[in-house]
């Protein structure tokens, strides 16, 4: 049975059919039975080639095609009519073919790997409720479960009470910040806009999320703004540097308002020193918002939290448990100290029509005006169910067994030949170099590094193509041009 439905059966079928402009208004719009098999033989086809295959080594990470291939093997034209389910399933395992299994063994991403299934069950079911969180009528359980959950995170950041909201990522976390800093700053920017302002600037470490810049332009505060703060060779911000910045553009006559620090930055995994930089802070009146996108889930580890010594001195994080904590993509809080509602008064529009103030419940529960968004996704369900299912002690020996194999990887690259560490790595991302052996006999300079530099690019075709995957960073830090970074999966078993 297809999916389309025949208007003349309809009508022999439906004696009392309400037709207005030849529509029929009181049949299903379409046949939910057949829709019911085709979700039943999808689901099998997603248990099969997605989470039973990509757990398995000996299966591909993707199968690599270039973009003119891929479109001439995936059927992408969209036409009149529909199409057979039998032809929509094929699709469906077309995808699932060429698409990457995140999930695998041998993807080696930066920030995240490996499969969660509880997480993955939680996005099923709100795939399948498909709900909005804005207001507690709509989403009553997912508006209590995030607010159970952002209550746990600002307690593992130290905070006796704070605010927070669900976003669609830490750029986007990072952005929420900055404009709510700057609200704080100037709270008539929300009716007057940037003509009521006077040149504002902030500060972040060179070694920062590219998102930062993004945020400041987007924010109209500008990308020449950001005065980027030198780092040292681990590639943590330099205080001292700080301090000279901020007092550079008090002289120029700009107005500081915001240090972003970073927890886990996101090449050489760096925790900037969030105590002393605090202290500053607090000397010149400045909002620290710390990135803790994805150094944050070392708070849950008892043994690596002292890496984020000092944030409970933040005025906001933000923070990504679909990092290393695996919870499925989109997962990020952004976590505010104030409690007296600054998040709601920066970000409310307070529209009558859905945020009504005489509803028959307490109306406190509608949380969706402190988000940008007006449609939300659920996110915080996933990292729940995934921290019922775990405990907190799970979720701690996730982060622990990452940062153990980052561990085991740099002593396996000490102990072979060609291999040469770029730093020791205090978090999970290991920077290295490949000196294959036609380059370890050549005396370090230019055309050395130019010919190290061609390497890295074509270990990852190689690897492609055979079928693995390593998405790598290739960072232009001074003199040391062409590392490649891996960030160990804590998931990973084999490969
Ligand atoms: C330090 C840091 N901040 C922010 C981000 C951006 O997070 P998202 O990808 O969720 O937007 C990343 C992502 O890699 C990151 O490493």
């Amino acid at each position: 049975m297809e999916v389309g439905i025949c208007k003349q059966d309809m009508l022999q079928k439906k004696k009392n059919a309400v037709l207005v402009d030849g529509v029929i208004l009181n049949g299903p719009i379409m046949d939910s039975k057949a829709g019911e098999k085709f979700v039943e033989e999808a689901c099998k086809i997603i248990m099969e080639e997605v989470i039973q295959k990509a757990n398995d080594v000996t299966e591909k990470v993707c199968e690599w095609r270039a973009p003119e291939t891929l479109k001439k093997i995936l059927d992408l034209e969209m036409r009149d009519t529909g199409e057979s389910h039998q032809k929509l399933l094929q699709l469906c395992q077309d995808v699932i073919q060429y698409s990457v299994k995140t999930s695998h063994p041998r993807f080696f991403n930066q920030l995240y790997a490996g499969i969660d299934y509880y997480s993955l069950v939680a996005r099923f079911i709100t795939e399948a409720l498909n709900p909005s969180v804005y207001t507690y009528e709509v989403s009553p359980v997912f508006l209590l479960v995030e607010e159970t959950v952002i209550k746990k995170m600002i307690e593992f950041i130290g905070w006796e009470e704070g605010d927070g909201i669900f976003n669609p990522g830490g750029s986007v976390s990072n952005m929420y910040a900055m404009n709510l800093a700057r609200y704080k700053f100037c709270p008539e920017i929300k009716e007057k806009g940037l003509s009521s302002l006077p040149r504002l600037v902030l500060f972040t470490s060179e070694e920062c999320h590219y998102s930062m810049k993004k945020a400041a332009s987007f924010l109209g505060i500008g990308t020449e703004n950001v005065y980027f703060i030198k780092t040292d060779e681990r590639g943590k911000m330099i205080p001292e540097e700080l301090e000279k910045q901020v007092q550079r553009a008090r002289k120029e006559g700009s107005a500081p308002f915001l240090v972003c620090a970073t927890a886990g930055t996101t090449v050489l995994g760096a925790f900037d020193p969030l105590d002393e930089i605090a202290d500053i802070c607090e000397k010149h009146g400045l909002w620290l918002h710390v990135d803790a996108s994805w150094g944050g889930s070392a708070l849950i580890s008892r043994k690596h939290c002292r890496l984020l010594h000092g944030i409970h001195r933040a005025d906001s994080v933000a923070w990504n448990p679909h990092k290393m904590l695996l919870a499925g993509i989109q997962c990020c809080a952004l976590l505010v100290k104030d409690n007296s509602g600054l998040l709601k008064k920066c970000y409310s529009a307070k529209a009558a029509y859905l945020f009504q103030q005489d509803k028959f419940y307490d109306v406190s529960y509608d949380t969706g005006d402190k988000s940008i968004q007006c449609s939300r996704r659920p996110d915080a369900f996933k990292f729940w169910l995934m921290w019922k299912a775990l405990g907190t002690t799970g979720l701690e020996e996730r982060v622990n067994r990452a940062l153990a194999l980052a561990r085991y990887l740099v002593e396996e690259i000490k102990k072979r030949e060609g291999f040469q560490l770029l730093l020791e790595p205090e978090y999970a991302n290991v920077c290295f170099w490949y000196i294959p052996p036609s380059l370890r006999k050549m005396e370090d300079g230019p055309e050395f590094w130019q010919k190290l530099h061609e390497v890295a690019p074509i270990i990852k075709e190689r690897m492609m193509k055979k079928g693995s995957m390593m998405l790598g960073y290739q960072p232009h830090r001074g003199k040391v041009n062409f590392f490649r970074q891996v960030v160990i999966s804590p998931q990973k078993d084999s490969g």
